[in-house]
């Protein structure tokens, strides 16, 4: 065993860390939290840790494309008593992660993974996402693979903190729980008549813990009761200590910040064997430093063509790659649209879907500039990496992002960030320095449609008047890197902290 991965053992053997989650790439995504959890296993296997992944099969995962198969039934106890049939199938992720994929048909065997097709969420979201808590549980026990740490992600998977303070399976005797806050907007209210199925006692429903506006607050609970919290900035972290950015829950986050060695801003990687323009199937032409330029260009005419705008090498291209949801500042866009176009020469690529007003807005505008703007309302990787490939700027002027995952990518892909400088956006981002050409994007502090409309000319001017500058800092992007193997080992260090025992660290709120 290797220096590397001696440090990451416990007693001799490897770090066990398990993942509970509701999404991770390929299989099941949404957004970025499906990235991550794809990501960061990953990213620990490789300095030495076992991290491995339980996820719902949901009706939409391919069996047979990702090679699952089946490894046998799983009777889950849930908190009434009631045992639970489930399957459980396994595959092995990118990087050798194990997956093990929990099925039940009336939970998972929908078409949504959160929401109905109407885009409403599953009114028993809690009982769903607390079976896949106690799934990974009984699954860890029946395996035998005890965890030293549980990762859990976002509300989905925060309940399982409170699980195991009412009852540890014996595999959970050591473990120890990290919650990861990936978004602070969504918090899991569910009704509180989920309490029986989960176990979870009525003291449980009270504001410290558990309780929110008369429901449960699975979001509120992880930050209450996980062993540690992280979040997936620096600048978020210290955002969601106030309102508006904690979403109502600044007291119970501002507790758990007066142990900063238990709750961390820790930044978000990019996977730079999917994100790499060098080598990705998705695109025309591949391109790289020293010389990008000539692949890039062809990226950029080809995308132009698919996506019926006029084909313009000259023209600078504004992709966009988004779940269309308020917090990505879209609306600070949308009248801008026809202003812009008036004044400057420039197109726009736009994939996303999400809101209907906003998915509806941005086809009205395509269809009033068919040849300058682009809306392509659906979800797509691999139009996704073209936009990345093809476009001049990304536009990002999100109203707060905990990290963002698609402006590392756009740096990546040589593709200039226009961002309000927000959470991981002004974390991840260098201004644009007009005196010495210095930068990789273009930031902006007031998230105002006038702020934006700034922004955006100051990058096109960039484009036209300082073509120099727009050079340099297109290889300057795509040079830096915001590596996993980088955040991942200040989670292992964030995890040993953990293994010191209980003695020296006292449990937060215990109900
Ligand atoms: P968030 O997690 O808030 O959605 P991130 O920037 O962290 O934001 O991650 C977004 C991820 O989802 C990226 O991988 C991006 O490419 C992908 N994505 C978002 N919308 C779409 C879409 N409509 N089609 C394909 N990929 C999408
Ligand atoms: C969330 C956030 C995004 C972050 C992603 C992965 O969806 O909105 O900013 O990058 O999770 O952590």
């Amino acid at each position: 065993m290797d220096s590397t991965s001696s440090s990451n053992s416990v007693a001799g053997g490897a770090l066990r860390v398990l993942f509970v989650a509701s999404e991770c790439a390929p299989y099941a995504k949404c957004g970025g939290l499906g990235d991550v959890v794809a990501s960061l296993p990953k990213a620990l296997r490789q300095l030495g840790a076992d991290a491995r992944v339980v996820l719902p099969l949901y009706a939409g995962i391919d069996r047979e494309q990702f090679g699952l198969h089946p490894a046998g039934p799983l009777a889950v106890m849930v908190g009434t008593g009631e045992r639970f049939s489930c399957e459980v199938w396994e595959a092995t992720a990118p990087g050798g992660v194990p997956v093990a994929f929990i099925a039940h048909e009336s939970f998972f065997g929908r078409a949504g993974i959160y929401n109905d097709p109407g885009g409403e969420g599953y009114s028993d979201n809690a009982e769903r996402f607390g079976l896949l808590c106690f799934a990974a549980m009984a699954l860890c026990e029946a395996r035998g693979f005890a965890p030293d740490i549980a990762h859990v992600h976002d509300w989905p998977t925060a309940i399982l903190p409170a699980l195991l303070t009412v009852r540890r399976p014996a595999a959970f005797a050591h473990t120890r729980t990290v919650l990861t806050i990936h978004n602070e907007a969504y918090q899991g209210y569910s009704p509180a008549s989920a309490l029986p199925f989960l176990g979870l006692p009525s003291s449980f429903f009270v504001p410290d813990v558990l309780e929110a506006y008369g429901q449960l607050d699975l979001l509120k609970g992880g930050i209450v009761l996980a062993d540690a919290v992280t979040t997936v900035s620096p600048t978020y972290a210290r955002e969601i200590l106030a309102e508006p950015a904690a979403c109502g829950l600044a007291a119970q986050l501002a507790a758990r910040a007066r142990d900063p060695a238990r709750f961390r801003g820790i930044l978000n990687g990019a996977d730079y064997d999917i994100w790499n323009p060098a080598a990705d199937p998705a695109l025309p032409a591949a391109f790289d430093l020293p010389d990008p330029d000539p692949g890039k260009l062809a990226c950029k005419l080809d995308l132009q063509r698919a996506l019926g705008l006029a084909p313009a090498a000259s023209t600078p291209l504004y992709g966009i790659v988004c779940r269309l949801t308020p917090q990505k500042g879209m609306a600070l866009l949308i009248d801008l649209l026809d202003p812009l176009l008036a004044e400057m020469r420039l197109q726009l690529a736009l994939l996303g879907n999400g809101d209907p007003d906003l998915e509806n807005a941005f086809r009205d505008a395509a269809h009033r500039h068919p040849h300058a703007i682009a809306a392509h309302i659906g979800y797509s990787d691999a139009l996704a990496h073209r936009i990345q490939a093809g476009s001049d700027f990304f536009l990002m002027p999100s109203l707060f992002e905990p990290c963002g995952l698609a402006q590392l990518y756009a740096l990546r892909y040589g593709t200039l960030p226009i961002v309000h400088a927000t959470g991981g956006l002004a974390d991840t981002i260098e201004q644009y320095d007009e005196t010495t050409g210095d930068g990789t994007g273009f930031k902006f502090d007031n998230p105002a449609p006038c702020a934006l409309h700034d922004a955006i000319g100051w990058a096109n001017s960039t484009y036209f008047d300082r073509p120099a500058h727009f050079a340099a800092m297109r290889r300057r992007a795509m040079a830096r890197r915001f590596d996993w193997a980088t955040a991942a080992r200040h989670y292992l260090d964030l995890y040993r902290t953990l293994l010191v025992p209980p003695a020296t660290t006292p449990r937060p709120l215990a109900p």
